[in-house]
């Protein structure tokens, strides 16, 4: 099959090259891969990979082969899916880390929720109820934020969205956010604390979203984009009274059910999918540079055309 592979001697670190298909194991699906996103952490360990590898994670097609213990959707079944091995035309993929994605939502939009969206959710679950709680989301203007500010506006919340640049205040307005504040000196001059802060930044983001947390609030660690240090003042994590927290995220198992509920609102138009970018697969470096350089606003999909190198009939 035809597929996206860690090339390490290109400074984007891959091309659209070949890999051996898929053996899907007896609880796995064969999925054939029609969009797939790209997702900055995936770029960030190419480096890590070995030539040839087949990367990423979140894919969008139809599944061909169904699992043979009988779990999973059917063949023909249009699907969201999440795991390893996303930019290539197969996809051999737990049956419980798929969806079938509702009449009505487009495969294209549904490639670009998998990783970000799990994410967000299951964050947002480990909060705990955000009904009528000030949510702080940093790094608001990317693909994360995006739909962290949109799940927690849906969930009742009053969402705080932080950028480092005005430019998104009216999008990230029109997602939900209630309030944009713009750029670090203004998150630390947020008057009202927050009962849950969605962080994406780090460094002195993550400092600043800390010192806004109420007695008993939480702040989820969900990624370090600005890839600047954390230096917190002496004594700043020390508060008498109910505790606030810091949690890590990276629970991904068995993700279909939550993807079945992201898909689900897609199709209600509940969550916008935010697709800032989108091109055929051959234009993998363009791509690549795009994510990089922060010149994506939200996601980046990759269309992976059917190729007859598959061997396999389409239901
Ligand atoms: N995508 C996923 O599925 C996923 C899942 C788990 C964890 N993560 C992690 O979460 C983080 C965000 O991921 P993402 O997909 O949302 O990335 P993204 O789309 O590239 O967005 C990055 C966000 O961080 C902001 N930012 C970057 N550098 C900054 C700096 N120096 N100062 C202030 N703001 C800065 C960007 O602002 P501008 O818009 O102004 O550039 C943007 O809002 C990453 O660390 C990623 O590894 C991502």
């Amino acid at each position: 099959m035809r597929a996206l592979v860690v090339d390490p001697s290109l400074p984007c670190g891959l091309r659209l090259g070949e890999a051996a298909d898929p053996e899907p194991g007896p609880g796995q699906v064969l999925v054939q891969v029609r969009h797939a996103s790209l997702n900055p952490g995936e770029l960030g360990m190419l480096a890590q990979l070995p030539a040839g590898h087949v990367g990423g994670y979140d894919a969008a097609g139809v599944v061909v082969r169904p699992a043979a213990d009988g779990t999973g959707p059917a063949a023909g079944t249009r699907v969201l899916a999440f795991g390893p091995g996303a930019w290539a035309e197969l996809l051999a993929v737990s049956s419980a880390d798929v969806a079938a994605l509702p009449r009505g939502a487009a495969l294209a939009e549904a490639a670009a929720l998998p990783m970000a969206g799990m994410t967000v959710l299951r964050t947002l679950r480990a909060a705990g109820s955000v009904l009528g709680r000030r949510v702080l989301v940093t790094g608001a203007s990317g693909a994360v934020g995006r739909y962290g500010l949109q799940l927690a506006a849906r969930a009742g919340a009053h969402v705080v969205a932080s950028v480092r640049d005005g430019v998104h205040a009216p999008a990230l307005t029109a997602l939900g956010a209630h309030e944009v504040v713009v750029g670090l000196a203004a998150l630390r001059q947020v008057g009202e604390p927050v009962d849950v802060v969605l962080e994406t930044v780090g460094g002195p983001y993550l400092v600043a979203a800390w010192a806004l947390l109420a007695p008993g609030a939480t702040l989820q660690s969900i990624g370090w984009a600005g890839g600047e240090p954390a230096v917190f003042p002496p004594g700043s994590t020390f508060f008498p009274g109910v505790a606030r927290t810091l949690s890590s995220f990276g629970d991904a198992a068995a993700v279909g059910a939550d993807l079945g509920l992201l898909a689900g609102l897609l199709a209600s138009g509940a969550l916008s999918a935010q697709v800032g970018w989108r091109g055929s697969w051959e234009r993998v470096e363009e791509a690549v540079g795009m994510v990089r350089e922060r010149k994506v606003t939200g996601k980046a999909v990759i269309d992976i055309a059917p190729g007859a190198g598959t061997g396999l009939t389409l239901p």
